[in-house]
């Protein structure tokens, strides 16, 4: 590693030192630049005790005695789980100073902004001091993310601060997984499912208070929420003067935005001047190097830089930013294959990873102490860049590197949502550099150079202008509301907006004049991508409902139904041949899903106590035997349950499934076979994702002008039928369809001749 590493780094802050000593410190880039004026113009530090430290730079507080006081708040150092010691974490942070500034500024204003850096307590303490205070009332307070993960996580850790088991006081409300009950009075939630709610309850009158959190990503959601509760607040609270307290009104609204950016005017502006509390948080200096050279390979690198890490400097554990879950098993894999080779005498190392899909007690592993003489290496994505704090992170390796949703409105013709991998914005080079520095000086290697993070965009685009919109525009139809009528932070792009009313069109659930129709609301009902409630909803009339919802499952859970390693690829093709079906990979999902539901603990064993036990651990050998990811297959179930209370409540029939029908007098099939049925449910769903087989071999869009391969993953990667429907394109060096089956060329007539009659 050291041979190779050897030219890898320049230290760019020793440079640095002598003209500027400051600049190693994050944000201070930003704040050179753009001078405090949140701070200036409001002076509202709420936790500051002394008035002459707002006139000095935020970062000139690295004394010793600061430095003192946030090793003591070290977490876990006096055991994470007796309550007297997270009650003394909590009175540590540095939000618990400013506590009953805050809880006043909040009692007396509709709107507040609040900007704190990351890890200063704002997620944990603020939605209890308000619930402790009794600004909430009655009503419930809610808190938004934008991460599911985080949602789970941080109500976790809120429930063992209040001394209440999950889902009782403190509770939280993601897709397809739910921990609450009607005590709750502290909801941690995503964005995307309290704007779900605003469909039963346009005014959200069971909130007493909604806490928008990490405002500054701007996701579609969190833009949609905002664009909400400023009518909401309007009908609950009256119009009263910005600022002001709703008087009178019986259910009146509180509002807090929450940030960890120095972006607060804008929210401010948009609530009419809504005011900014800033909460002074604790950040070491951190010292930055970039690579002489961008490391294309950044996997690699990742890893030599962590070892040459682990053999030369002092313990403190390490945070490895990467773009997504593949990178991060790769990597894992490597670092853990070589720890168990380094020489002795050096420490050991513990890996653990944060990622959305992860299992939930995997991700809270990473708030657990390295255990003595070892180094605690973390793999994450950019959920830890200000949505989780990790403590004892000494040193941050930044890929510069993420996944991004990127809707591509004009370039594919039809319109598709891609997650691509991309350059990070300075914005959050700085985020991630800062996580080094929470509770000591710290270190962090950028494996791009000086002059790529000057090139960076300076903070990301809002979701809303690169998302597709369908769903949000379905869901905003069923509240009798046009995207184009909201008073929103940005508004969307045109093309945009035209794609996506193009692809409900498509879908049939909008009609020629764009109203709403039948399908379109039971569509609408499903938290699932439109292309995806649609095959639901049509497989009603091809009478396999039950199959398409399993199928449907599989693809909406967070993680990959097949496991992928590079050396065991023909042996796992060998063992899951016989789960192919000639149509593709839809019906071969439904093959899998029926196998592992078959699998029990011995045939010959009559259910009864304990049953249940080895079921399971049949189960998870099997999918081992046949490289299946049984956590995907197990995630599927629970969202198959909750899409059947769905199906219920639309009195859609999901018992009906092609097994059954054959002894049915009335059939729905209309006479497919079972395959048939299925694909062409699923036909309905993903029009736009089809392409047709070219006279040259290849495959070209039906709905756009792009040429298309399908993924080598594919079962269908070898054929050539006339027509395929896809589940999702990836851009690579060419574009490829993942998730592919045959569909009939016949059965898009009907949407090729709409078509051409648009064109
Ligand atoms: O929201 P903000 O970034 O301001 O901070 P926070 O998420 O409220 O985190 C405050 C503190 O709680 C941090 O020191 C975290 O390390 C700690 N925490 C924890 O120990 N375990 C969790 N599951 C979540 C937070
Ligand atoms: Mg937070």
């Amino acid at each position: 590693f050291k041979q190779k590493s050897h030219q890898l780094w320049r230290d760019k802050s020793k440079k640095n030192q002598q003209r500027k000593p400051s600049k190693h410190i994050p944000w201070v880039d930003v704040e050179d630049d753009e001078p405090k004026t949140n701070l200036k113009r409001h002076g509202a530090m709420v936790n500051g005790d002394n008035p002459n430290r707002r006139k000095k730079p935020r970062h000139s507080y690295t004394n010793s005695s600061a430095r003192e006081s946030v090793q003591n708040d070290a977490p876990n150092q006096a055991g994470p789980s007796s309550p007297t010691s997270i009650q003394e974490q909590r009175k540590q942070l540095p939000i618990a100073q400013g506590r009953e500034a805050l809880v006043e500024e909040i009692r007396a204003n509709d709107v507040t902004v609040l900007l704190g850096e990351t890890g200063s307590g704002k997620t944990t303490q603020i939605p209890q001091y308000i619930f402790e205070s009794g600004i909430a009332g009655t009503g419930v307070i809610a808190i938004t993310q934008p991460r599911r993960v985080a949602a789970t996580s941080l109500a976790t850790r809120v429930a063992l601060e209040q001394e209440s088991p999950l889902g009782k006081l403190v509770g939280y409300s993601v897709r397809f997984d739910e921990k609450y009950n009607h005590d709750t009075r502290i909801k941690y939630m995503t964005d995307g499912m309290i704007v779900r709610e605003l469909l039963a309850d346009p005014n959200l009158s069971k909130y007493s208070v909604v806490i928008v959190d990490e405002a500054h990503e701007r996701t579609l959601r969190t833009d949609l929420l905002l664009a909400n509760l400023k009518k909401i607040l309007k009908t609950r609270n009256g119009p009263v003067a910005p600022g002001a307290k709703g008087k009178n009104q019986s259910n009146p609204l509180k509002v807090v935005v929450m940030s960890a950016t120095l972006d607060a005017e804008k929210f401010s502006a948009f609530f009419s001047g809504a005011k900014i509390l800033y909460i002074q948080g604790r950040q070491h200096p951190v010292k930055i190097y970039h690579s002489a050279e961008n490391q294309i390979d950044y996997v690699d690198s990742a890893m030599r830089t962590f070892f040459q890490i682990h053999i030369d400097r002092p313990l403190g554990d390490v945070l490895i930013f990467l773009p997504g879950q593949e990178d991060i098993e790769s990597l894992q894999a490597s670092i853990e294959h070589f720890a168990k080779r380094l020489p002795e005498g050096v420490p050991e190392v513990l890996t653990c990873a944060m990622y959305a899909a992860q299992d939930q007690r995997k991700n809270s592993q990473v708030f657990s102490a390295a255990p003595p003489n070892t180094r605690k290496c973390i793999l994450a994505t950019n959920i830890a860049e200000t949505s989780i704090t990790i403590p004892g992170v000494k040193y941050v390796i930044d890929t510069g590197k993420c996944k991004e949703k990127q809707f591509l409105a004009r370039a594919a013709g039809g319109g598709l949502d891609t997650l691509l991998t991309r350059d990070i914005t300075q914005s959050s080079a700085m985020q991630r550099c800062g996580r080094a520095g929470r509770e000591g000086a710290g270190f962090c290697f950028r494996l791009y150079t000086d002059k790529s993070f000057k090139d960076m965009e300076v903070s990301a685009q809002p979701e809303i202008v690169r998302c597709s919109l369908a769903s949000s525009i379905l869901q905003l139809r069923c509240l009798d509301l046009h995207l184009e009528e909201l008073d929103l932070m940005d508004a969307p792009d045109i093309d945009s907006i035209q794609s996506s009313l193009k692809t409900l069109w498509l879908l049939g659930a909008i009609d020629n004049t764009g109203k709403l129709t039948q399908a379109g609301r039971e569509m609408a009902a499903f938290p699932l991508e439109p292309q995806y409630a649609c095959a639901v909803v049509a497989s009603k009339n091809y009478g396999c409902t039950s199959e398409v919802l399993d199928i449907v499952a599989v693809i909406s859970a967070s993680s990959k139904l097949y496991i992928d390693v590079a050396e065991q690829r023909e042996s796992a093709a060998e063992v899951r041949r016989k789960f192919r079906h000639p149509t593709g990979d839809h019906m071969t999902t439904l093959n899998v899903v029926r196998a592992y539901r078959e699998v029990t603990a011995d045939k010959n064993v009559v259910s009864g106590p304990g049953t249940g036990n080895k079921e399971k651990s049949a189960k998870k050998e099997w999918c081992r035997k046949h490289f299946l990811n049984e956590q995907a297959l197990s995630e599927a179930n629970d969202i198959r349950k909750q899409l059947e209370t769905v199906c219920e409540r639309n009195n859609i029939n999901h018992t009906l499934s092609t097994t059954s029908r054959t002894s049915q007098k009335d059939d729905d099939s209309k006479g497919y076979a079972e395959d048939e049925a299925i694909l062409r449910s699923f036909g309905h769903g993903l029009a736009e994702n089809s392409a047709f087989l070219q006279p040259d071999g290849s495959y070209k869009q039906t709905m756009g002008p792009s040429a298309v391969k399908i993924h080598p993953s594919s079962t269908m990667c070898e054929k050539k039928v006339p027509a395929i429907i896809y589940d999702e394109l990836v851009y690579t060096n060419s574009i490829y369809a993942r998730g592919v089956s045959y569909i009939p060329k016949g059965f898009f007539s009907s949407f090729a001749a709409f078509q051409q009659r648009k064109a």
